[in-house]
């Protein structure tokens, strides 16, 4: 398998979604990058950049986002550097089937009470799902990933998708 470096520190993929893919890099820090090359403009990620910046500071809980930067894969690719968050993609929680498990409503309780808050910030979130939310047991914490579908009430519209 075909390994890539960061000064010295050899990148791990370790999650992906439907369009991106999480880097591992160093200092506890994770870099997200678009999957297919002709996205590779940096405009969407700044996008999300610019989102998870106004969360952050509003105290909503989501992983300290740094910056857009190019990351050498291959090529130069954009990728949107932030901290890793230890837990599990509520996606990947175990499903009881007919009823929720314990674990399960919890996370989604936190959840909900991190998206009003949210909302009362003005951000709302057009793509709510468990693939982007991490819920950590050990800490009783949730927080919130992938802002690329979060608008801000009374910005003008722009083509996401
Ligand atoms: N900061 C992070 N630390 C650890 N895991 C993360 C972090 N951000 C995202 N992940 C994991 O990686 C998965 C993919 O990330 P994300 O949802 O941002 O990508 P995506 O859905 O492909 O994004 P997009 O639709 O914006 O291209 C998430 O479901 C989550 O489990
Ligand atoms: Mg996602």
């Amino acid at each position: 398998m075909k390994t890539y470096n960061l000064q010295g520190y050899a990148l791990e993929k370790i999650n992906e979604g439907t369009f991106s893919y999480i880097w591992r890099v160093a200092f506890g820090r994770v870099a997200k990058v678009k999957k297919r090359p002709d996205d590779a403009s940096p405009r969407e990620l700044l996008q999300e950049l610019r989102a998870q910046r106004a969360l952050f500071k509003g105290g909503i809980s989501v992983p300290k986002p740094f910056k857009v930067s190019l990351l050498r894969l291959d090529e130069l690719v954009p990728a949107l550097i932030m901290k890793e968050i230890q837990g599990e993609s509520m996606n990947k929680m175990p499903d009881a089937g007919e009823t929720y498990t314990p674990e399960m409503a919890r996370a989604i309780e936190l959840r909900s009470a991190e998206l009003e808050k949210a909302g009362r910030l003005g951000w709302v979130n057009k793509d709510i799902c468990n693939f982007n939310a991490i819920y950590n047991p050990r800490e009783d914490k949730i927080t919130l990933v992938d802002f690329r579908f979060w608008i801000k009430i009374g910005d003008r519209k722009h083509e996401t998708r």
